[in-house]
């Protein structure tokens, strides 16, 4: 199977845990572009969807799903979505797309967190890849201080603005043991909005695409 059918395996394994007639929260990526179009296949199945990025709301509509405001909404029962790094106790790293802050919000308020991704983002230490940090433009040469004092070096991501009109760093951790300590250390620097470690609030549940099939791991209370 190649990369791209095994997201598409996932996000159809999805499928079965979405509440008919609710209101969903919906990530961002490729993966989740899979489940979007799963969604857009089983007309009628939401009431809506809480998009986590405008490429998501912009996906959503093309399908005919309405794209509900999440002030407008008090609690999503689920919401699914992919992930750069995942370790076994489903603390994740997310935002290689940039979405991490919306993702983060829209996870903050689901009930059960899924999340869709294919093996190869399956690692026993979080860390291979770039942890995204977004960051108010003008606190980026502090916060680029402040990231260098604990001993990182981070990357501006080229032009690169968020959705709500901030910038990324790009900084290489190699092996993250405290996920949560990190993410909440990293959040603590003024101008920081949010850092892409999915620790303090990880996944609920992950669907994992591998050749032999989609397993489902659960996060262990
Ligand atoms: C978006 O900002 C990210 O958090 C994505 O959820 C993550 O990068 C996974 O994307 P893919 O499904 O495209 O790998």
């Amino acid at each position: 199977m190649t990369q791209d059918e095994l997201k598409q395996a996932v996000a159809r394994a999805a499928m079965q845990y979405v509440p008919a007639g609710t209101i969903i929260g919906v990530g961002t990526g490729s993966t989740t572009n899979y489940f979007i179009d799963e969604l857009g296949a089983a007309k009628g199945l939401i009431r809506g969807a809480v998009a986590s990025s405008q490429a998501t709301a912009a996906r959503l509509a093309r399908h005919g799903i309405e794209v509900v405001d999440l002030n407008d909404v008090v609690e999503l029962p689920i919401c699914v979505d992919g992930a750069d790094e995942i370790d076994p106790g489903l603390s994740m790293i997310k935002g290689g797309g940039g979405a991490l802050t919306r993702e983060k919000i829209v996870a903050a308020v689901a009930r059960t967190f899924i999340c869709i991704a294919d093996a190869s983002k399956r690692v026993e230490t979080l860390g291979h890849c770039a942890l995204p940090v977004e960051v108010i433009p003008m606190a980026r040469g502090y916060v680029e201080r402040e990231l260098r004092a604990m001993g990182f070096e981070p990357s501006l991501r080229g032009r690169f603005v968020t959705d709500n009109g901030n910038l990324i760093l790009d900084v290489l951790c190699q092996r993250i043991e405290q996920p949560g300590e990190l993410e909440a250390q990293i959040n603590g620097i003024v101008g920081v909005v949010t850092n892409g470690l999915f620790a303090r609030r990880g996944a609920d549940m992950a669907l994992i695409g591998g050749p032999d099939g989609v397993t489902v791991l659960q996060r262990s209370q």
